[in-house]
């Protein structure tokens, strides 16, 4: 599935209106995904920008517009935390969208993600991923949709600058310790995210202007950022916000 298309950058006035829209384009993912495969294997961000599209996601605006009985969650990384804990990318899913919505339980994916475990839980999740998304013929999942978020130092997914994860090219999840954090993670790695039909960031805030105008700058000799290592087959879309916008040359 050769990439033909270069990255859409969407700017919208404030979170909600990029939220509204994100919101919009899962319906219309989600329904074409639907149509032509019969379900929509989506794998949510974490972080707290994708928080306010969840709950827009349940509301009846844009919950009647889904038939969850054919969607399938998974998540593109996880903290090393319980599942009920504060900084749970599940949790914080769960609590604003899929506690809300007719998805059966067993299309949801959770990563469960333990310090000591760490390397096994990768690995289990894996198998999940393999077992339950569609898959392509390298046998990798072809997402219909990865929702992705980028941090201020260019990381997405737990793709952090400078680790062992942004070289990893055999597993499709791989642990990760984030060395500024003091915490390991887990995280689907390049060669998934390279296989989503549809990429779609959300980025809002003046605190990633920066970043992001780094991102669609012109080339420079610094080393890509994690995020600009992906290698995309499928579509890719930014939907940022003003205030994160604003260094971005027009
Ligand atoms: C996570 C996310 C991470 C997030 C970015 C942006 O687990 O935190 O996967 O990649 O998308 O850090 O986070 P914010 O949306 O909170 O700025």
């Amino acid at each position: 599935m050769p990439n033909t298309s270069a990255p859409v950058l969407h700017v919208h006035s404030d979170l909600e209106q990029l939220s509204r829209a994100c919101a919009a384009r899962w319906v219309a993912l989600c329904d074409r995904a639907i149509a032509e495969r019969q379900a929509f294997h989506v794998a949510l961000a974490g972080g707290s920008t994708p928080r306010r599209l969840y709950t827009l996601l349940a509301e009846e605006e844009f919950s009647g517009r889904t038939d969850w009985s054919r969607v399938h969650v998974y998540f593109g990384d996880e903290r090393s935390v319980p599942p009920d804990h504060p900084d749970s990318n599940y949790r914080m899913a769960r609590e604003q969208l899929l506690d809300h919505v007719p998805i059966p339980a067993e299309q949801i994916h959770p990563i469960l993600a333990a310090p000591e475990s760490i390397e096994q839980d990768a690995a289990s999740y894996a198998k999940v991923i393999r077992c339950n998304a569609p898959l392509g013929p390298e046998g990798i999942p072809h997402f219909d949709l990865m929702l992705l978020g980028i941090g201020p130092d260019g990381h997405t997914a737990s793709l952090f600058p400078d680790t062992d994860i942004l070289e990893q090219r055999t597993l499709l999840v791989a642990p990760v310790y984030v060395e500024r954090m003091k915490t390991w993670r887990v995280s689907m790695t390049y060669p998934v995210l390279d296989r989503a039909r549809c990429l779609l960031f959300q980025v809002a805030g003046a605190e990633k202007a920066q970043i992001i105008a780094r991102v669609f700058g012109p080339p420079t000799d610094q080393a890509p950022l994690p995020v600009q290592r992906i290698h995309p087959e499928g579509a890719v879309e930014w939907h940022i916000d003003r205030a994160a916008a604003a260094q971005v040359q027009p």
